[in-house]
């Protein structure tokens, strides 16, 4: 694996043969990451491609998509990465993803809904409508004409893994203030859910994986949520640390959770996993294995999910 550096993407060096991953675990297979130029979905394209996979990177952003591309294919020392520059609210941009993702590729197998518009993060009352529609635009719209051009294929060879980069906010808690966000994911979430359920025992599985404090992420630059309580915690990247970790878990292990859980994707069908138990699970060799909560987590049923996901509040008193 050659050690590549980039001026343009905030990256380190991939390495993970000190995980339980095998190096050709993903020979064969073709994955497709939608937002895959930044953070976590660079993450999880560059440890599909440490892992064997081919890789097609859907991306708005050009100068970062290239970029990907180039270091992808010389870590790996092949042409394993295409990148296509696509705007995933956009039909004719889904369907040239597609023609050039089979044209290069012949296939895919793999589906990452990851791309979202992190700056829609303004409360209801403060935004406007169109930021509503560019939210369910991304989030379901996206994702649904992304499942519709590439899920079809999975089910007719009777193999696939559908996923996508959910939240555990489907409502917004007054310090993240970021309510129009918030809709989108859920909104997506529901879509990726529901076809869970459609897709059962075709070969296809389906999961939702959150990325909770994945990235490197400069806060300082980071959009601030309009009209926040005055008493909400500032954002730093501590808050988001993860059990093992003492800051953001970084987008290269991010990744390594995303192929252990596709790896994993029949025990996952239908349910939603978050990225700490994914790490957890697999012992990834943490930088601090002393910290490490090993938390007991299970799948939820379907009935337990829908209700979590539903889950309202109280209600009236009796
Ligand atoms: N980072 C986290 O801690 C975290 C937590 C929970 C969920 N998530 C989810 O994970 C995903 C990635 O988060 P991130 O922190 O890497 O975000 P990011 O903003 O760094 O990356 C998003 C990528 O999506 C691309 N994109 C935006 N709009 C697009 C469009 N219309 N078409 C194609 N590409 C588009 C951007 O260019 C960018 O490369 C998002 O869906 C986010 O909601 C992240």
């Amino acid at each position: 694996m050659a050690v590549v550096t980039s001026e343009i993407l905030n990256i380190v060096p991939i390495d993970l043969s000190n995980t339980c991953l095998k190096k050709g675990c993903m020979d064969g297979e073709v994955a497709v990451v939608t937002g895959g130029a930044s953070n976590v979905g660079l993450g999880y394209a560059r440890a599909l491609a440490w892992a064997g996979a081919k890789v097609v990177v859907a991306d708005l952003n050009e100068v970062a998509g290239n970029e990907t591309q180039r270091v992808i294919n010389e870590e790996n020392e092949g042409d394993v990465c295409l990148f296509v520059k696509t705007n995933i609210t956009l039909q004719e941009d889904i369907d040239n993803l597609a023609a050039q993702a089979f044209a290069k590729f012949g296939k895919v197998d793999i589906l990452i809904n990851n791309a979202m518009n992190m700056r829609l993060n303004g409360p209801i009352l403060k935004s406007s409508v169109e930021d509503l529609e560019s939210s369910f635009a991304i989030s379901a719209k996206g994702v649904m004409m992304a499942v519709k051009a590439f899920v079809p294929g999975m089910i007719e060879r009777g193999h696939g893994t559908v996923t996508y980069s959910t939240t555990q906010f489907h409502y917004c808690p007054p310090m993240v203030g970021g309510s129009i966000y918030t809709a989108g994911k859920a909104a997506a979430t529901s879509v990726i859910m529901s076809l869970a359920n459609e897709v059962k025992g075709t070969g296809v599985n389906v999961f939702c994986l959150t990325p909770a404090g994945v990235g490197r992420i400069d806060f300082s630059k980071f959009p601030k949520p309009k009209d926040l309580p005055a008493d909400a915690p500032k954002f730093s990247p501590k808050m988001f640390a993860m059990p093992g970790f003492d800051s953001m878990v970084p987008p290269e292990a991010g990744g390594a959770g995303m192929v252990y859980s596709i790896l994993h994707a029949e025990e996952l069908h239908g349910s939603g996993i978050l990225i700490s138990d994914a790490l957890v699970a697999m012992d990834y060799p943490f930088p601090n294995p002393e910290t490490v909560m090993h938390m007991e987590s299970r799948r939820l049923s379907d009935m337990e999910l829908t209700m979590a996901f539903c889950y309202m509040g109280n209600g009236f008193k009796k």
